[in-house]
Parts: structure tokens; sequence; C-alpha cells
């Protein structure tokens, strides 16, 4: 049966203080979170929604290392970068603190010891690189070399990036320090391991048997988990940014990041309560059976809150579990895979800059498209077909005709009802029927399919006008007029309803218009929301089309991206020994034109040319046939050796120069050519 709850928590992952957020970040996690915050809270029921930045964990360090400041500087810069842009795209989090408070220092440090005295842990000691020169341990990211597959340099402890492979350190041939640039020992060290393989048996059961509701990307990748068998997992790191082990002999060693940051939720929370006692106990909303947790997250990080930090909590004891974790799988980018160091995003920042006000745009294009049940990809192409052919056409165009024509027979008042036909029955039976559509889905975590329905109701509206065509009706049949129109404003009012989790900046801006003050999810479906002679506010366009142009740039945005990503994958060769003038004055080089081109027999590499030198036309043999075939270079100018000593192939060609190519770092040959014509023959200086 049914659990029924008094109130909800839910979290949303606490993204990295080293970055900005993109749009990756925000179909993945925070819109679904907001719109199921947002939705239970016009539900009236009793929700918190908990958001943080997570402040800890070797690549801030790095970074800090990296900029020559300090890791606190670091989470300082992005923590206010990141809280502005989700306050600025309506992410409506009751509380967004940080893993760097001195709550969640004093929380997570309790937590640990709780466990610590329990029991709870194992301890452990390995072998581990070592830094002498810097007196460090190193953390895998700290350890490069070459890589034993792919034979890279530069490849790093955990990963090498060149061919993707997962590493251990020890794998690396080779090994440097990133510190001080020495070669590593080996050293040991010991950590505290939460052993959940004794945790395994209840999990199971609790996942594999109580939760089959969960989404089939989580459910399937907690069971292949589980069917792996579970280890102890380390709970502490040799580092010196983070929560210090709360232990005597732990000098030097802090909280694995990965066992901080969820339990930020809980202080996150107790953060908000403590300064907002109407809120409640923070205990009450992580404690009580009667209390539902949520977790939302990215699918990299499932095994951490439905594996461990669940065996985290039920081994404290006094805390609930998650309900249910909805994971969305992940968003790309025009085909590729969102990269922060390769810059492969559309931070949110920027977005706002370049579209201002347009926030509930994305938010609707990230949620049609939410990766919810695989990966998908965001193109800028799409971006503006949704916002042109759907918010703009549909539901705009809705929006404003009802407006506009209310103005323009009624004085801008809700005109009454008067008899209804059977097809204003039929659209008001339609309309009626979406408010449990969309509230099934919604329950069930299924965003995309909830806003479509949402949208369906603005397609009902348009049909509807489009059918009944009022402004003919204008001349002959005003009741019947003020009929259509007020069917047509009690839609306009419930769509304000219906999509106010989805998109809340044109919900209130909709709301405005209709001078619509009080408003709650039960009101949807309703036909009498406003009242006869309800004075409505003046129309404004609630969507504006996005031209060919602003499209353009943003994927032009991207292909620089693309090009300086290209252009720092490849290293230049070395210059050259120096030469005098007077040895370059040796060399005659000359523009030629191309008369004839021509594959040669059994040679696949080669091209025979014959040039126009301006003098009595000369054969050149190049080996440039597998770039290029010879129709392409036939009248081209091409810029060659004149005076290189003939040269003589096997087959007895001889070649009476050499035409002059760029070799790219592919191998890829690109002759040399000019950017005006000259006269065949003329010297190159
Ligand atoms: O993957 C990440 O971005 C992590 N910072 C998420 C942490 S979620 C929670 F545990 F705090
Ligand atoms: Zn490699």
């Amino acid at each position: 049966m049914e659990k029924k709850f008094k109130r909800t928590t839910v979290t949303s992952a606490l993204p990295y203080a080293n970055g900005p957020v993109h749009i990756g970040h925000l179909a993945g996690v925070y819109v679904p979170a907001d719109i199921y915050v947002r939705y239970l809270r016009l539900k009236k029921e009793d929700v918190l929604f908990i958001g943080g930045s997570d402040e800890h964990g070797v690549p801030i360090t790095i970074l800090a290392k990296k900029e020559g400041v300090s890791p606190q500087d670091v989470v300082d810069r992005y923590h206010n970068l990141i809280k502005k842009s989700f306050e600025e795209f309506g992410i409506s989090f009751d509380v967004y603190s940080r893993t760097t408070s001195p709550t969640h220092h004093k929380l997570a440090s309790d937590f640990f010891r709780t466990l610590y005295d329990k029991g709870e842990f194992i301890e452990r000691t390995s072998e581990q690189y070592y830094d002498e020169e810097a007196k460090t341990f190193l953390a895998d990211r700290y350890i490069t070399g070459e890589c034993p597959h792919c034979h890279a340099e530069g490849a790093y402890g955990d990963q090498c990036e060149k061919c993707g492979t997962s590493l251990s350190p020890t794998e690396l041939i080779n090994p440097k320090s990133a510190i001080s640039g020495s070669k590593p020992v080996m050293r040991e060290t010991k950590h505290w391991y939460l052993p959940l393989d004794k945790h395994e048996g209840w999990l199971r059961k609790w996942i594999l048997e109580e939760h089959k509701e969960w989404r089939p990307n989580v459910y399937g990748q907690c069971k292949s988990w589980l069917e792996m068998g579970l280890q102890p997992r380390a709970v502490s790191r040799d580092l010196d940014w983070g929560i210090p082990v709360p232990v005597e002999e732990a000098e030097g060693k802090v909280l694995y990041v990965w066992f901080d940051a969820p339990i930020g939720y809980i202080s996150n929370t107790k953060e908000l309560c403590d300064a907002h006692p109407e809120k409640g106990n923070w205990e009450m909303w992580w404690k009580d059976p009667e209390t539902r947790l949520i977790h939302f997250i990215g699918k990299d990080n499932i095994v951490f809150h439905c594996i461990v930090f669940p065996a985290m909590l039920k081994a404290e004891g006094s805390y609930i579990l998650p309900d249910n974790v909805p994971s969305n799988e992940f968003l790309n980018l025009e085909g590729n895979k969102i990269s922060t160091s390769r810059n492969w995003a559309v931070w949110l920042h920027e977005y706002l800059t370049d579209f201002p006000g347009k926030q509930d745009v994305l938010r609707y294009v990230l949620t049609a498209n939410a990766p919810e049940t695989k990966d998908n990809d965001f193109t800028w192409k799409d971006f503006q077909a949704r916002n042109n052919n759907e918010l703009v056409a549909v539901y705009g165009n809705f929006v404003n005709r009802a407006l506009v024509l209310t103005q323009k027979y009624f004085d801008g008042k809700v005109p009454a009802s008067g008899e209804l036909m059977d097809y204003d029955k039929e659209t008001l039976k339609e309309f009626a029927d979406v408010k449990g559509e969309v509230e099934k889905l919604l329950d069930v975590f299924k965003f995309r399919d909830a806003q479509k329905e949402a949208m369906n109701l603005a397609r009902i509206g348009n049909k509807y006008l489009a059918d009944t065509e009022p402004w003919k009706l204008a001349k002959t049949d005003m009741g019947r007029v003020a009929t259509i129109l007020n069917i047509s404003l009690q839609l306009v009012a419930n769509l304000a309803i219906a999509f106010e989790p989805f998109l809340p900046f044109s919900s209130k801006k909709l709301r405005h218009m209709l001078n619509m003050s009080s408003f709650d999810w039960n009101q949807l479906g309703r036909t009498d929301l406003l009242p006869e002679g309800h004075p409505l506010n003046k129309a404004e366009l609630l969507f504006e089309k996005i031209e060919d142009d602003t499209i353009q740039a943003q994927v032009d945005k991207l292909l620089a991206t693309k090009k300086a990503n290209e252009a720092a994958q490849y290293k230049a060769n070395p210059i050259k020994p120096v030469i005098a003038l007077e040895e370059f004055e040796k060399l005659d080089i000359r523009v030629g034109t191309v008369l004839e081109c021509e594959n040669v027999p059994k040679m696949k590499k080669l091209l025979k040319f014959k040039i126009a030198d301006g003098l009595e036309n000369r054969t050149i043999v190049s080996g440039i046939a597998q770039h290029y075939k010879p129709e392409e270079l036939v009248g081209k100018q091409v810029l060659f050796i004149a005076n290189l000593a003939p040269r003589q192939f096997k087959n007895g060609l001889v070649s009476e120069g050499m035409i002059l190519s760029a070799e790219n770092f592919d191998g890829t040959l690109a002759v040399t050519s000019l950017l005006k014509e000259v006269k065949p023959g003329s010297e190159v200086k």
C-alpha cells in the first residue's frame, strides 16, 4: 500500500565549486528538482528544497595551485557565481549553502565520530605514492606519467585523458609528482573504510525488492553494483583541504569529499532551520519516518546516493533513507559530451547575457529534451524551433489572441458565458483531464511528458479559437463571442497554473496580465477561475521569436571553441636552426599555373603535373594523390621550387621541381596557393 508522508525533503546534488554551471547541470538536476518542488508547493504540501556547493575535493586544490590562489579563493568565487546563476534561473532553493560552512564542518565531523565510536569503520593500511620533496601523499590526480595503453605523456593517476582509460597510479609508466616533479615513492598510510560489504544484505532487499519503482537507469545501475559485490570504501584521504578526520592519530588526513558532501544536505537543512524556526526542527526533515526524502542527481552520482550515503545513514542509525533518487542521464551539446575543461558548454551566466529575460525558454527546451531515460542532445536549432514553433506559435499565440480579443470586444473585462454548444463542452472536457494527467506524470518524475501535457492545454485552446473564429462572429453574434472568449480565458488561467512549475517567469507574467492573485494547483481544470466582469491587465507578448542570426551567433561561438580545442591539441615542431638571408635567396620559389594533372599508374601517392612557369613549362611529380583529386587542381596557381635538382622516380618519370604543401598535424597535406592571381613564373621573395 502507498505510504502516506507528511512532508518532503528534496535535495539536489551539490555542484563542485570549481567552475560555473552549464545547461547540463540545469537539465540533469536543477530544473527537474525545481519543477517538482514548485509542484508540491502549489499543492500546499510541506517541502524543503536543499541545495549548496560542494567545496572540498582534489580538483579544487589543483585549480587553486594552477592559479596561484588558495582553495578558499576558488570556492568563494564559484560558489557566488553558481548561486547567482541558480537564482537567475528561478531554481527556488529554500537554502543554498556550502560545505565550507562551520555548521557543516561540525556536523560532518560529528557524523564521522559517531560512526567511529560505534565501530562502524574498519581501519586499513595501504601503500600509496608519496612525494618526498613536498612531504605529502599524492592524490591520484597529482601523479602524472606515461599511459600504459596509448603511451601518451601526461596521463593522470586516475585516467588517461588521451585514450580515456581509467587508471590506477601504479599503472603509470615513469610516474611523476605534479607538485614537485620528483619521482614519488611508495609509503604506508592508514585510512578509515566504510565496510559496504557488511551492508550488502539489507541494501539488496531495500533497493531490489522494495524500490522496484525507481527509474530503470537507477535501479539497473544499483543492481549491477550489488551483483558485482560491494567492497569497503575509504572515507578519508591524505590531503590538506577538507574536514580534518576527528581522530587523534589522523594528522594530515581529511574526510573524503564523497563522505562529507551528502552530509552537506543535512547541514544545509540545519542551517536553514536554525535561522528560521518556523520551518521546524532540522531533525524532523531527516529523521521522522513520516518525512519523504528525494535526491535529484546526475547518473554519475547514483552509487553514492543509492548505496554509499544510505549505508552511512543506516550506520548512524537515526536517519531516514531516500524514498526515491530520480537520476537523469547526460545531456550532450551539439553531438559532443559537455566538458568544462574543453569549454564545450553553454554556461548559464553567458546564456543570460546573450538571451536576457529568456530563462523560461531554456527551462522549457531542457525539459522538453530532458535526458530522463537516455543521454540526449541539445542543439541550437532545436532550441530555436521549440521556441518559435511551440512557445511562440502555440502557447504565446493562444494567450495573446484570447487577451487581445477580450480587450477589443469587451474592454478588457471577462465576458459572461452564454449557453454552451457541443464543441464548447468537448473542449472543456478535454482540459478538465489535464490536472489528473499532469499530476500522474509529475508524481512519478516524468517531467518531460508532464510538460507536454501542459502544452497540450495550449494546443487545445489554439485549436478552439482557430475552429470557432470569434473575430468573424463579432459582426453577427456577440453572445457567442462572449462565450468563446470566456472559455478561452478560463483556459489561459489554467495554463498559468499548469505551467507554474515549469515556466515560473512566464506564469508570473501571465498571472499579472490576467490580474490573478490567488492560485493553487487544485484550481487546475476549473472553468470559473476568472469571474464575469473581472478586469484584465494589458496584454503583452509572453514569448518572442528567435531569429536565425541569433542562433547562428551561438553556433559560431561553439565552432570557435572547437577550433581552439583542436589547435590546443597539437604542438608545432620546434623551429629549425637560423639561416642567413643569402641562404634563403639561393632558393628559387616561383608561381606556376597547373595546366594538367593526372594520377600516375601503379604509384598510388603520386600526381603528375604540367606546370606553366612563364618559360617552357615543366613536369613536376608530387606525393599528394591521397589528398587531392587531379581535377581539383587544374587551373590553380601553386608555389614550387624551380631550382631543385631534378629527381627521377623508379618508373623513369622525372620531376623538375617541387610543389610546396603544408603538412597539417594529422598528416594531411594542403597545397600552397596565392591570395591574388599573378603571372606564371612570378618569383616568391
Ligand atoms: O558530482 C558532483 O558534482 C558532486 N559534487 C555531487 C555531490 S552530491 C552530494 F553528495 F553532495
Ligand atoms: Zn592513454
